[in-house]
């Protein structure tokens, strides 16, 4: 493993990210106004690569977090959003799309400085948000009632009807992604407030701003920015917010649907998971290897569906981890920005940390170390891809979500074992099956737990799919029409018609 991180004092970056960047303030955007928190307070941004302040952001108060609910609530009560007539909607929602479409290279500039992923990767990250605005551009139009069958005397139809003001809390792996959820959001009518996590607050005053570009209207799509437990803990809490849509870890999702249920406020949870990759025999093991290599080196597994514990048959089990283990000896760790670089930092000092510590749980418990295992370099939050083999599904790293670039391998002997293991987690997120054999493909999708599985392919993701999870990797589905179901609700009109 070499690294590729020069010290770097400029960015090889457009005109217009540099600009961006050189805003004094990535402030909260409240009824359409980048402003300070109303105490003045503010948090260091820091590019995990090179450990450097590159800029300041607004750090909120409860009463930030309130002022953007306030006018989250006020766009959606005075009807400047959800009344404009379906097609307009939908003219204005393309139009954002089509902006960030031409706007690519900003966000996803902006967004490696931000969240250390590499710049590739981060193409896809914006691709996938011009997709998904794109897809629900489409919805306005689309979304509608019925007419249920009822005694001849009655007529009953049905509204549907958007919820409200939504709290749209986040994490930092993707940042501009999280637009996608935003236009799910108001294509069914809503208002947003989006809290964006904390390591990476600036695309999303960007995301605010082209949205005001596009047409919609002020107040229509807030954005509150500071630490979790204080604006997110408020916008959960706020009497202002209707509905609250998080992605995040497990422990902060129950906490989030504890406090919600004062208000007995509805809630959809995104919480990751740790999912199984298994490999049976027959399978293609290098089609197999590459896609678990990418399945958990990816942004440096921050990624909710990493697929962190591999699950491989005994009689393929060498073969496929010296497959893994040659791929990724020498894989480059460097800035994002470095064509060659294909593994970023880690977000946060505090994630390093956090991996350096699954490591040693790991060593400690008896797994095997066969690749890596150690921080990359002084500088940046980088840490070498690392395979533990001999796992044990009792152990902590094959148990725990990690979010880092650590594969834990287990072997199995049987598909009723395979399936014991795979399932035999608090998670349901996600899983990966590798093989030829339809039977066993189909079988063994049915009986795993998880809200997606994967079949000789791994982390593909489109928007017309719904996503989420069972268990604990939580509830509700963003992406697809089933999305729209955790944005809306039904009402229903009665009249008595006589006869
Ligand atoms: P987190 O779940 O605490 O944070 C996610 C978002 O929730 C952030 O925007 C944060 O500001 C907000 N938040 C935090 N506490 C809150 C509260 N009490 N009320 C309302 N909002 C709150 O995750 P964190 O602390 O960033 O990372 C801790 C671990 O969680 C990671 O190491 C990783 O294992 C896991 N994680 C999993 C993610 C996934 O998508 N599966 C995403 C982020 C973290
Ligand atoms: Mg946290």
């Amino acid at each position: 493993m070499s690294s590729t991180l020069d010290d770097q004092s400029v960015y090889p970056i457009s005109a217009e990210a540099a600009r961006q960047l050189a805003r004094p303030l990535f402030g909260h955007v409240i009824d359409g106004a980048v402003v300070p928190s109303l105490d003045g307070s503010t948090m260091a941004v820091i590019d995990p690569a090179t450990e450097r302040h590159v800029a300041t952001a607004a750090a909120g108060s409860a009463v930030d977090a309130e002022r953007a609910a306030r006018s989250a609530r006020a766009a959606f009560d005075d009807g400047r959003w959800r009344f404009l007539p379906p097609l307009e909607k939908e003219r204005r929602m393309r139009r954002l799309a089509s902006l960030l479409a031409e706007r690519a290279d900003v966000f996803a500039e902006i967004d490696v400085i931000d969240s250390g992923l590499p710049r590739f990767y981060e193409g896809f990250i914006v691709q996938f948000a011009v997709d998904g605005i794109d897809y629900y551009a489409g919805w306005p139009s689309k979304l509608a009632g019925a007419i249920p069958a009822v005694p001849s005397d009655l007529v009953v139809y049905q509204h549907r009807e958007p919820i409200g003001a939504i709290g749209l809390i986040t994490p930092w792996n993707g940042p501009t992604a999280v637009f996608a959820a935003v236009a799910a959001a108001i294509s069914a009518g809503n208002s947003v407030v989006l809290k964006p996590a904390e390591q990476t607050p600036m695309s999303a005053v960007l995301m605010a701003e082209l949205a005001l570009e596009a047409g919609i209207p002020p107040g229509v799509f807030n954005v509150v920015q500071g630490v979790g437990e204080v604006v997110g803990a408020a916008l959960v809490t706020s009497a202002n917010i209707d509905a609250v849509s998080f992605t995040g870890s497990v422990a902060t999702g129950s906490a989030i649907q504890a406090a919600a249920a004062a208000r007995v406020k509805r809630v959809s949870l995104e919480l990751g998971g740790k999912s199984p990759f298994i490999v049976f025999p027959d399978a293609d093991l290098e089609a197999a290897a590459a896609a678990a290599m990418a399945g958990v080196w990816g942004a440096s597994g921050q990624v909710c569906t990493a697929g962190s514990r591999l699950l491989v048959h005994r009689s393929v089990h060498d073969t496929l981890v010296s497959m893994i283990i040659d791929g990724s000896r020498d894989i480059q760790l460097g800035s994002g920005f470095d064509p060659s670089s294909q593994l970023g930092p880690l977000v946060s000092a505090e994630q390093l940390e956090r991996v350096r510590r699954y490591v040693g749980y790991g060593r400690d418990e008896g797994a095997e170390l066969v690749l890596g295992g150690e921080r990359h370099g002084d500088v940046g939050y980088f840490h070498q891809p690392t395979v533990f083999t001999s796992v044990r599904n009792d152990m902590r790293i094959a148990r725990e979500e990690i979010f880092g670039p650590v594969m834990s391998v287990l072997e199995f002997g049987s598909e009723e074992e395979a399936i014991a293991i795979a399932n035999d987690t608090e998670y349901g997120l996600a899983a990966g099956v590798w093989t030829n054999d339809l039977g066993l493909a189909h079988r063994t999708s049915r009986a795993l737990r998880a809200g997606t599985v994967w079949v000789n392919t791994y982390q593909m993701v489109y928007p017309t799919v719904p996503y989420g999870g069972v268990k604990n990797s939580g509830h509700g589905r963003s992406l697809g029409a089933a999305s729209l179901d955790d944005f809306t609700e039904i009402k229903s009109v009665w009249m008595k018609v006589g006869g």
